[in-house]
């Protein structure tokens, strides 16, 4: 054969594979509201940039009728392109062939992208569409997955590992988004549960549905498993984009410097947080207030809404927002704040993204429910990984910084490196009602008019105590400032410390309050 011949061979036998399932499997994707595997990669990646590895991958099962049955590709796609320029692994199960199914041949075309990622350090993103493992293939299936959590694991902290689930991600399956950074769902798409409605009512006689028991929603405000929530892939893929272009890809280097901006909120800062203390107050204005061109990506924004995290700019470079959202709950610290809190912190320490708190929280949550759920070990978590992380690391306590809230929101006996009050900050063991009454409870007890007792000692507690002075004479906040001029000494904190170096002792890991 001429080398045309070759190449015209060539190209009809790609032309077969990149059918996938065929016309009929991929009519029933549309029909389902999905976009095919191929069209996903190539919706997310630059124009022209995707180049596709192992297409010709093929399985080796010979039981239960697979010894006829050719597979595209093996139900799944793997490859490189760019996303914004830079390179990125990508991987795509394909659910047209054979529901997505993963057999061990499916299984090795991920392990292999996801060395590959590694190697080159380059961030790997999975979206997974698949009917969990290939029941065929038995053992096959179940090594590939371990096979992939094991990769996913020593990839942790290395490569920023991003999840898509845009379709069933069932059964052992869910293990691998769990183990990545981010995870992205899709309303009325997405479906990820460990034992599905079917097992659940055949054990347990109930029924529900899938989107009610493992849906977007679910993971997006429930179960806290997904990062961001899009009501259409198309959303989904763009957010995508955005993330990555905000985070540094791999520990080895810094994220993408832009044009520094100013930012473009109208909101004045002197004039976001109410004068009355008890009155509640959106804290994402005054991210807005601070960050480049007023630009902040919000994770895990509908979970545990009373804690906000997310990635914004200063001066072009990508920062780590943590602030208490008085909005909800007031601010308060419970299990899933500090869960959420913890794993944000740890994924900007790992990828040396400086992190910048704002604190305004009445303390942890009380209640048996709490306590019950394990606030001691989930509040813990936040204490180490603040203690822990040694990149850049900014206070600035907005209002309330009350009892065990106050240590935990990144305070200066855990290793902040620059702490700062604004003038109306309350920093104290408690909120003055509740220390009036247990400090001052004889003389309120014996005096004729009780409540004017309490307002008197109140007043008393909240001028001694409840105010930044008391900490900024001990050196525990280095400057009490104006709110208009906390960006720029934002800014001038984050130029200091861009080459801090931090001492930690050696050893093999710690153990965290997991
Ligand atoms: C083999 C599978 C498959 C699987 C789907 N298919 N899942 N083949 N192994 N796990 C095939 C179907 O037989 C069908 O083939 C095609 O894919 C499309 O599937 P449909 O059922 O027609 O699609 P749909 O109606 O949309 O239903 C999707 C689904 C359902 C809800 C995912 O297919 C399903 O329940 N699949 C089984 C899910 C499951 O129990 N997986 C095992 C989990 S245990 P044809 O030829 O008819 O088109 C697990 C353990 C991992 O994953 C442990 C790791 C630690």
């Amino acid at each position: 054969m001429t080398l045309k011949k070759n190449i015209l061979a060539l190209r009809q036998k790609k032309a077969i594979v990149e059918k996938g399932g065929g016309d009929k499997a991929i009519e029933k994707q549309v029909a389902m509201g999905k976009m095919t595997a191929r069209e996903r990669i190539l919706g997310l990646l630059d124009a022209n940039s995707f180049y596709e590895y192992d297409l010709f991958v093929e399985h080796e099962e010979t039981n239960f009728g697979m010894e006829n049955k050719v597979l595209a590709g093996d139900g799944v796609i793997t490859g490189t392109g760019n996303i914004n320029g830079a390179p990125v692994c990508i991987y795509a199960q394909d659910f047209t062939v054979m529901g997505g199914s993963l057999g061990l041949k499916h299984a090795r075309k991920i392990t292999k992208i996801m060395d590959h990622a590694m190697k080159m350090k380059v961030p790997c993103i999975g979206i997974n569409d698949s009917g969990g493992a290939r029941i065929q293939e038995g053992i096959g299936a179940l090594a590939g997955y371990g096979e992939i959590f094991y990769r996913n694991t020593m990839a942790s902290g290395v490569i920023p590992q991003i999840s898509v689930i845009l379709g069933p991600c069932a059964g052992g399956a869910v293990y691998s988004p769990a183990l990545t950074d981010f995870v992205f769902v899709v309303e009325n798409i997405s479906k990820m549960f460990i034992t599905g409605p079917n097992v659940i009512e055949s054990v347990l006689g109930e029924k529900i549905s899938q989107e009610d028991l493992g849906g977007a929603r679910v993971h997006a405000e429930i179960t806290g498993n997904a990062h961001f929530y899009a009501l259409t892939e198309k959303e989904c893929l763009n957010q995508i984009k955005e993330l990555v272009s905000l985070i540094p890809h791999s520990n080895q280097v810094k994220a993408v410097k832009v044009k520094p901006m100013k930012p473009s909120s109208r909101k004045n800062i002197e004039k976001i947080i109410p004068s009355d203390p008890k009155q509640p107050y959106d804290v994402r204005d005054v991210i807005f207030a601070l960050a480049d061109d007023s630009k902040f990506l919000e994770v895990q924004e509908l979970w545990a809404p009373n804690i906000v995290i997310g990635f914004g700019r200063m001066n072009g470079d990508t920062v780590g927002f943590v602030a208490n959202q008085p909005m909800y709950l007031a601010g308060v610290l419970d299990c899933d704040a500090s869960d959420k809190a913890a794993r944000f912190i740890r994924f900007c320490d790992a990828f040396n993204i400086p992190i910048i708190t704002l604190e305004d929280m009445p303390g942890y949550l009380p209640g048996v429910d709490q306590e019950h759920a394990g606030v001691i070990r989930h509040g813990a978590k936040m204490l180490y990984a603040y203690s822990e992380a040694t990149v850049p690391k900014i206070t600035v306590i907005l209002r309330k910084a009350y009892g065990g809230g106050y240590i935990a929101m990144n305070s200066r006996h855990l290793g902040a490196d620059f702490m700062f009050a604004w003038p109306g900050a309350e920093i104290a063991v408690m909120g003055p009602e509740g220390a009036a009454n247990i400090i001052f409870r004889k003389e309120i007890m014996e005096a004729e008019d009780e409540d004017a007792m309490r307002q008197q000692k109140v007043k008393e507690y909240i001028e001694k105590f409840a105010n930044p002075f008391v900490a900024a004479a001990k050196g525990y906040i280095d400057a009490v400032i104006e709110p208009s001029e906390t960006r720029e000494l934002l800014l001038h904190s984050l130029g200091v410390s861009q080459h801090k170096d931090d001492y930690r002792p050696a050893k093999k890991h710690g153990i965290p309050p997991f």
